[in-house]
């Protein structure tokens, strides 16, 4: 085989040094009020087709989702299509170069993904996969669930849902039911520290705790915040009831794992059409999903159900945390 010559042999190309300034969406910690409020305010102009034309045609959103998701994954599929901007990623991350297996680091995946588009959004079982991959990212990263610590854009579509229903925060109740480790529930609640309600009520299964870092912010959020174990006193006293699946011990899997969360929930922790006409509750009802048996579908056609509305709201706060971070 002959080589040709071209000449003089050019250095390899850089990966692009990183960018301390480039912002990214970790962790609901980072953002303020402020933050919240113009978050929410850009979701409804994108809602109500207020919002200017969008800056980001022709841009490329990376979705790298190392974990099961439906609706984050295609939320923001979704909300990327309709701001004009093309979505990539794979459909299954063990199929790629980036696992344990070949052994590539979250570092170098953050490096060579962000010199490929102009935004990362990450789903992955490692608590500080998000901040592992925005430390060599020289674009946005956007946390989407990192194992057992935060899900921040879940939080923001929740207070923006919430906010619709509730009109505001203040000074109401609220109530999270389900197992109060989870992601959704840690990112919230340091939202809710700048939403002032008056009381928090945690309707957890008996064996798991709330967890410290939980009860903490809990406690800047609200002087107020009780433990009960039977949740229709949550659907009697709160204006609002956040469910969660009751056991989500799986949220730390790597996506091949064949672990599955233990699915019974008992009657207590379960809201059904029946509980919430024996209570005469006009608690409106969220939830993330995906539901297991906690959320009855009895209830779905009641006024108080809220969780597909809050699907149909989450695209819009999608497409303004996308025109945030990439304008
Ligand atoms: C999450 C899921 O699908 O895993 N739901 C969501 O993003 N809407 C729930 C979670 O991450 O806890």
């Amino acid at each position: 085989m002959t080589f040709v010559s071209v000449g003089k042999v050019l250095p390899l190309r850089r990966i692009h040094p990183l960018t301390p300034s480039t912002r990214h969406m970790l962790s609901a910690k980072d953002l303020n009020i402020d933050d919240v409020d113009a978050l929410c305010e850009a979701a409804q102009a994108l809602e109500f087709g207020r919002a200017p034309a969008s800056q980001l045609t022709g841009m490329t959103v990376s979705l790298l989702f190392f974990q099961p998701s439906t609706r984050t994954r295609l939320g923001f599929e979704a909300a990327a299509v309709a701001l004009g901007c093309h979505a990539i990623g794979m459909q299954d991350m063990s199929a790629s170069r980036s696992n344990k297996r070949s052994g590539e680091t979250l570092e170098d995946c953050g490096a060579v993904v962000s010199n490929l588009c102009d935004a990362i959004v990450l789903r992955h079982h490692e608590v500080g996969a998000a901040s592992r991959i925005a430390s060599r990212s020289c674009k946005p990263v956007i946390n989407a669930g990192d194992g057992w610590n935060e899900h921040p854009t879940q939080a923001l579509i929740d207070i923006f849902a919430l906010r619709r229903g509730l009109g505001t925060l203040r000074g109401k109740s609220l109530a999270f039911c389900g197992d109060p480790r989870g992601r959704t529930v840690r990112s919230l609640v340091q939202l809710l520290r700048h939403e002032k309600p008056a009381e928090i009520v945690f309707c957890p299964p008996k064996h798991v705790a709330v967890p410290p870092d939980v009860v903490s912010a809990l406690e800047e959020a609200t002087g107020r915040y009780r433990i009960v174990q039977d949740v229709r006193l949550a659907l009697l006293y709160c204006d609002a009831v956040m469910m969660a699946p009751y056991d989500m011990s799986d949220i730390g899997e790597v996506a091949s794992s064949d672990y599955i969360s233990p699915r019974e929930t008992p009657h207590t922790h379960k809201v059904t059409a029946e509980s919430v006409a024996q209570t005469q509750s006009t608690a409106l009802l969220y939830h993330p999903l995906p539901r297991l048996d906690e959320l009855d579908p009895s209830c779905d056609d009641l006024p108080n159900a809220k969780y597909f509305e809050q699907v149909r709201l989450s695209k819009f706060m999608r497409m303004a945390i996308l025109e945030q971070l990439l304008s």
